[in-house]
Formats: C-alpha cells, sequence, structure tokens
C-alpha cells in the first residue's frame, strides 16, 4: 500500500521544501516535485499545509509507581493521547523497582507493560537506583543487547544517587556507548526547606514552589556539568530545565565544548507560578516546580538561540480528584506530575513557531530531529529522508482549536492547558505509514506500536542537531 502526500510544505531540521512524499509500506520511498500516484496508492492533499516528521517524546511516564500512586495513564492510553497529538514515538522513564533491582528487572516489567497496549513506537531509558559492580558490569548488555542507550539516575526523591556513584555511573555509562541523563534537584536544600515550611504551617501548592527555588535546581545541573566533566567528559543529558539560571551554567559548559545538552517541557514554557495561588493549585504541583514570568521567558530565549535541545512533556498524569483526596491541603503529600503528551505539539507550533519565536525547522529540530539524534533514533526517525520510517505530522496553520479536556484522550480529569488557544491544527498523524489520528481522533490500533531497540550514544549524529 502507498500514499501519497501532495502540495504540502515539507520541513526537517535544515529547512522546507515544496515537494511530494511518497511512503510505501510505512517507509519513505521518495521526495520531490509532482509525483503522480501509482498503482494502489491514497492520495493526501496538504494545500496549504506542514508536512513535518512525527513528534518524538522522550520523556514519559506511563503506568508509573511513585510509591504512593500509580500515574493514570499506561502504555495505551497515553500513546494513544500522544497519537492524537502528533507524536509517533515515545521513549518512556521507566519508574523504580524495588530495592536492590538489576537493570533488567524493570526493562522486563515495562516490556510488559508495552507490548500489546502501546498504539505508536517506543523506547526505555534504563532507570539508576542504586550502583554496585553488578549494575556496573549490566550496563553494556542493556546498551548493545537490549537497545537502552540512555540512562536516568536522580538527585533527589527515594532513590538519589551520591557524588560517588554519579561518577561511576557517568564514566560507566560513557565507555559503554550510552547518554546519562539526570533529574537535577539539591535533595539537602529540597529538606532543608520543606522541613522549615512544614514547621510554620505553609502547605498549600505555592509552598511546593517555594521549598523547591531555581537555585535548587541549578546548583544540582552544574554539579552534574562538573562531574560530568570529570568522569572523562561523559555525555549528559538535563531532563526537564525549568529556570534561566541552569540555562546559564549549561551555556557556558557549552561554549567549553562539553558534550552537554538540555529538555525544557511546554509547561515551564507557558505556565508559570502563579498557577499554585489558583483553587486548584494542586493540579500543577511537579517537581521542579513552576516558576516566575522571568523565568519562562529565559527560557524562551534558549528555545530560539539554540542553547535549549529539546522540549518533551513529562506526561506524568495523576488526577485531580485523586490529588485533592491525597494531598488535603498539603503538597507534601501530593504526587508530583503532569499531564501533556497530547498537547506539545500544538502548544509549541502555536506558542513557537505561529508567534513567531521560531521557526519551522526549529519547531522540527527540538521535537523530533534532534531527540532522535541523542537518543540512538536517528536515521530511522526524526526525518523525513528515504528511508525512514513514514512517521509523519500534518498542520494546517490557518486553522485553530481551544483546548478542552474533554477532547483529549488521556486518562486524566484535568488539562493544565484547559481553554489555551492554539493557532495551527494538527490534522493528521503516521506512524510507520499508519494513520493514528485524523482532525484529533484517535484511529489507530491498540497493540501497533513497536518497540524500537536504540542505537549506542553516538557524538558525531548529536553533533549535527538543529
Ligand atoms: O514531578 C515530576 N516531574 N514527576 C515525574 C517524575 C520526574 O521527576 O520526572
Ligand atoms: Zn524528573
Ligand atoms: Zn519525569
Amino acid at each position: 500500500m502507498k500514499q501519497l502526500i501532495k502540495n504540502g510544505i515539507l520541513v526537517d531540521s535544515e529547512g522546507q521544501y515544496y515537494q511530494d512524499l511518497l511512503i510505501e509500506n510505512g517507509i519513505i520511498c521518495q521526495r520531490g516535485n509532482d509525483i503522480e500516484p501509482e498503482g494502489r496508492c491514497e492520495v493526501i492533499d496538504a494545500t496549504g499545509c506542514y508536512v513535518m516528521p512525527g513528534g518524538i517524546d522522550v520523556h514519559t511516564h506511563f503506568n508509573i509507581d511513585v510509591g504512593i500512586a500509580r500515574s493514570c495513564d499506561d502504555f495505551f492510553s497515553g500513546t494513544r493521547a500522544a497519537a492524537c497529538g502528533g507524536t509517533t514515538t515515545i521513549v518512556d522513564h521507566m519508574g523504580f523497582g524495588p530495592a536492590g533491582c538489576s537493570l533488567h528487572h524493570q526493562l522486563n516489567l515495562y516490556h510488559r507493560y508495552a507490548a500489546g497496549n502501546a498504539a505508536i513506537d517506543y523506547g526505555f531509558h534504563g532507570v539508576i537506583q542504586h550502583i554496585d559492580d553488578d549494575i556496573l558490569a549490566e550496563m553494556a548488555g542493556m546498551v548493545h543487547d537490549e537497545g537502552i542507550s540512555s540512562f536516568k539516575l536522580y538527585l533527589t526523591y527515594h532513590y538519589k544517587i551520591n557524588d560517588a556513584d554519579v561518577l561511576r555511573a557517568l564514566w560507566q555509562l560513557r565507555q559503554v556507548g550510552a547518554l546519562t541523563t539526570v533529574h537535577p534537584e539539591n535533595d539537602a536544600a529540597i529538606a532543608f526547606r520543606r522541613a522549615a515550611l512544614v514547621a510554620a504551617g505553609k502547605t498549600a501548592p505555592i509552598h511546593h514552589a517555594l521549598s523547591r527555588p531555581i537555585e535548587c535546581e541549578a546548583e544540582a545541573i552544574g554539579r552534574m556539568i562538573n562531574l560530568a566533566r570529570m568522569a572523562d567528559n561523559a555525555p549528559l543529558y538535563i531532563v526537564h530545565l525549568s529556570n534561566g539560571l541552569g540555562l546559564d551554567y549549561l551555556r557556558l559548559a557549552r561554549q567549553q565544548r562539553q558534550p552537554v545538552w538540555v529538555e525544557t517541557c511546554p509547561h515551564y514554557l507557558l505556565l508559570n507560578e502563579q498557577c499554585y495561588l489558583r483553587d486548584d493549585g494542586a493540579k500543577y504541583i511537579l517537581s521542579p516546580p513552576l516558576r516566575s514570568q522571568q523565568e519562562l521567558d529565559r527560557l524562551w530565549v534558549g528555545v530560539a538561540d539554540g542553547s535549549i535541545d529539546t522540549v518533551a512533556t513529562d506526561h506524568c498524569t495523576f488526577p485531580y480528584q485523586q490529588r485533592q483526596a491525597m494531598a488535603a491541603g498539603d503538597f507534601t503529600r501530593c504526587p508530583n506530575g503532569l499531564p501533556g503528551v497530547e498537547n506539545r505539539m500544538a502548544l509549541l507550533f502555536s506558542h513557537g513557531v505561529m508567534s513567531g519565536r521560531i521557526s519551522p525547522s526549529r519547531f522540527v529540530a527540538l521535537t523530533s530531529g534532534n531527540p532522535a539524534r541523542l537518543f540512538g533514533l536517528w536515521p530511522r526517525k526524526g526525518n523525513l529522508n528515504l528511508g525512514a520510517d513514514a512517521d509523519v505530522v500534518i498542520f494546517d496553520p490557518r486553522q485553530s482549536s481551544v483546548i478542552r479536556h474533554s477532547q483529549l484522550h488521556d486518562n486524566a480529569d484535568y488539562s493544565p492547558y484547559e481553554g489555551f488557544h492554539c493557532q495551527g491544527r494538527l490534522i493528521m498523524t503516521l506512524c510507520r505509514g499508519e494513520v493514528v489520528s485524523r482532525n484529533g481522533e484517535f484511529t489507530g490500533q491498540q497493540g501497533f506500536g513497536q518497540f524500537i531497540r536504540r542505537r549506542p550514544f553516538n557524538d558525531q549524529i548529536a553533533a549535527k542537531m538543529g
């Protein structure tokens, strides 16, 4: 079966082209002007639309058990929502397993969660919850036999990693061809500030933000940059950056040619800490917290000037009803995380491209090309080149929509972006040539998604990011 996308504006991380795109058996097989349909071929008219690589969201948490609760989106509802939002591949951050478990323990569990459920393609980041010789020895097999070429470690939460073990992890992951990703927050600073707030009876949602100021995150970013440098210049990826101070540290490291990259999320670009003062402020509790408008503005500069590399969602959903019931007004008891996997592409297209902050090519780099290059999905994904998977989104810049949770496809009971106006409408998403969403409706199939064995981290490929 063939599909021919005609009359659109093809966009990749490098530029824009008035070309048609021919797909055969789920693969891009021809690009050019005035391609004519031959044989059995569905023609998709994209006149006036952008035709772009499908979104790659490299930060989701489907079905995650965070100890006090389990997120309400599993690999079906989460990927269904992703597909409806123009994302064709996700790379999920696996949750912690039992104390002392191997790296394969969580990998095997997550394969069971996702197989037969995911509606789009998927991979997993390894999770490091302790370091010993066995874990270090297991890393090579995870990368080369299992296709897990990135790992996350946390500097806070239950399984925080101390500096000595961070160094060992960074060093070994570099040796085996993996990218280290990190949740950077200073655990001691959080504990110190949180204790003082709780002692003073200050437990409203705004106090969650006050317990984790930007210095708490930026200090941990600076520390990780320096540890990575001392671990033989190990490649490092900072997840969910929320502030400009941390970004300044990253810029400094990059000026010195250190291999560090950084992700931010739509909520850090579009929602500020005023949300915590609303009656429903508990809807916005996540870590790092939402910041002041000044920090949002500083992140937008980074998105536009190339110092931020990717935009992912950190989709981690707990219904508002559950949050209220569990927290009962006390932020320390509220599970952390926000939904958003369905809105990333439309929000960044509207507030980035349509508002003139970034070009369509930069949009592709942030949402697809750069994630593919960093996380071992390139050249199969993240581009519209011949031989790549036909993962494609079609955006009509003339149409608009308003985000309403009632029209979304996740299992949450709210959207943090309720009422947001988006200029530019996603009209179709194809994953390996299969139309998985059309005009905001899910048209895919549970279980269609394939596990993607990712390639080892490659600094030559990463160096060509847009
Ligand atoms: O609050 C958040 N971000 N929850 C998800 C887990 C994490 O830290 O990424
Ligand atoms: Zn995190
Ligand atoms: Zn996360």
